[in-house]
């Protein structure tokens, strides 16, 4: 299950999203928010993050205006690595060298048609391991 949620500055592409991965038959649950109205980004990336810490959620999708704010926040929390992606390849990078389990996205940075192919990528895209664990476990260290 991929866990969605957004701010209001990301509600209309989280929307688009959670469509999109319904239509490819992919399990979602939203945690909000449900209108434009404004709320507050951390609020939302807590409970997508803590959906995954717990594993409730295999992966999570956060999307506010810039990104910035609900990364930030979503890595707060321990096993969380919450990638910020503007294009296909930060997408792929994110997964493959730093199993990446929480995409942020920017809805007013980024065309919402290109966020939908970032997604697809993300979401097929497998961790390579190998080199690339010891360096993911140096980060789940750091307190
Ligand atoms: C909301 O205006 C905006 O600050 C928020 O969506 C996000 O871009 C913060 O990082």
């Amino acid at each position: 299950m991929i866990a969605l949620g957004s701010d209001h500055a990301g509600f209309e592409l989280k929307e688009k999203i959670k469509k999109y991965l319904e239509e490819k038959k992919v399990e979602t649950k939203d945690y909000g928010c449900f209108s434009d109205d404004p709320v507050d980004y951390p609020d939302y990336a807590e409970k997508v993050a803590k959906a995954v810490a717990n594993g409730d959620a295999d992966r999570g999708i956060l999307v506010c205006g810039t990104g910035l704010g609900m990364s930030m926040s979503a890595n707060k929390l321990p096993g969380i690595r919450a990638a910020l992606c503007w294009n296909e390849k930060a997408a792929e990078m994110s997964r493959k060298h730093n199993d990446a389990n929480v995409l942020c996205l920017g809805a007013r940075l980024i065309d919402h048609t290109d966020a939908l192919r970032i997604v697809d990528v993300w979401l097929k895209t497998s961790f390579d391991g190998g080199r690339h664990i010891k360096r993911v476990e140096k980060i789940n260290k750091i307190v």
